[in-house]
C-alpha cells in the first residue's frame, strides 16, 4: 500500500501506543493479560488502514484480534480509525490525539488507555516473517490475509503471504481446526495460492473465483482494497483452509 509519509506519524503512534503489542513474550505466553480476558485470538496480516478489522471486531466481539502491519504510517491510520470508532476520541485539530476527557496527547505523550476501554483489537507493527516470535505454536484460532502483495518480480515469490514457508508457519501457529482465510483480486496470485495450499499442511475447504456471488457473500466483511476493486468491477477471489484436527 503506497502512502505519503504521515505528518507526525510516530507521535500519533505514541499517543495510542497502549493499543500496540510491544512485548512479544507477553503475547506469546499470556494473551489473556494483553486483552484482559480469555477469548480465541485471530490474526490479520497486513491490516492496511483497518476497515476490515474494525468492522469484524464489532461484528464478532466474542473473539480477540491482532492486526499486524509492517508499515507504521499505515498502521497508525488503522489504530486511529479503531480508536475513534470505539469512542476513544479523535485526531486533535492542532495535532496529537484528543481523548474523550479533553486531554490532548501530543509530542510523543502516551495515553495510558485503561485496559477496560481498549476493546478486542491490538495492533502489531511488524512483518509476517516474524510471526513465530509473537505467537506460540497452536494458539491462533484463525488467520486472515486480505489483498496481500502479489510479488510478481522473479525471485520474490517467497514473500507472498501464501508462499509455502508462510503456510507452514500458519499451520504451526494455528490450533488444530483453526482457519486461514485469504482474499485477492489477483487471478495469478489466487491460482498460485490454490496450488501452494494444496501442497501445504493445511486442508483446503472452500474457494471461489467470485466471492460476492458465492454463498459467503452475506457474511463477507469488506476491506479498503476490496471496495476499490469491486467498484471497478473486478471479481474477488477467496479461499479458506484449516489446520487438520
Ligand atoms: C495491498 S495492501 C491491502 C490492505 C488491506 N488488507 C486491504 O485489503 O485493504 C497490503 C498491506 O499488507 C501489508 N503487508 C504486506 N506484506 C506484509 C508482511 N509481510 N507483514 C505485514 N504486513 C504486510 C502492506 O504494508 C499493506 O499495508
Amino acid at each position: 500500500m503506497r502512502m505519503r509519509k504521515k505528518k507526525h506519524g510516530s507521535e500519533r503512534l505514541s499517543a495510542l501506543s497502549a493499543l500496540l503489542c510491544r512485548d512479544a513474550a507477553a503475547l506469546r505466553t499470556d494473551p489473556r493479560a494483553v486483552f484482559g480476558r480469555t477469548a480465541p485470538v485471530r490474526l490479520e496480516i497486513g491490516c492496511g488502514k483497518g476497515d476490515f478489522i474494525c468492522a469484524l471486531s464489532e461484528r464478532e466481539p466474542e473473539y480477540d484480534y491482532v492486526a499486524m502491519e509492517k508499515v507504521d504510517d499505515v498502521l497508525v491510520a488503522a489504530m486511529e480509525k479503531y480508536a475513534s470508532r470505539r469512542g476513544l476520541g479523535r485526531l486533535g485539530v492542532h495535532g496529537g490525539w484528543d481523548a474523550p476527557d479533553g486531554t490532548n496527547y501530543v509530542g510523543g505523550a502516551v495515553w495510558q488507555i485503561p485496559l477496560s476501554l481498549r476493546g478486542n483489537v491490538r495492533f502489531l507493527s511488524g512483518d509476517a516473517k516474524e510471526l513465530g516470535e509473537w505467537f506460540a505454536p497452536g494458539t491462533l484460532d484463525g488467520i486472515y490475509a486480505n489483498f496481500s502483495d502479489p510479488w510478481t518480480k522473479k525471485g520474490y515469490e517467497d514473500r507472498r503471504l501464501t508462499a509455502p514457508g508462510f503456510l507452514t508457519l500458519y499451520a504451526r501457529l494455528l490450533r488444530p481446526g483453526g482457519f486461514f482465510r485469504f482474499k485477492t483480486d489477483n487471478a495469478a496470485l489466487f491460482a498460485y495460492s490454490l496450488e501452494t495450499v494444496a501442497a501445504s499442511p493445511l486442508t483446503l475447504t472452500f474457494h471461489t473465483e467470485d466471492l460476492h456471488a458465492s454463498e459467503r457473500a452475506a457474511e463477507n466483511v469488506m476491506t479498503e482494497y476490496e471496495r476499490n476493486f469491486t467498484e471497478k468491477g473486478v471479481k474477488i477471489r477467496a479461499l479458506e483452509a484449516y489446520r487438520p484436527l
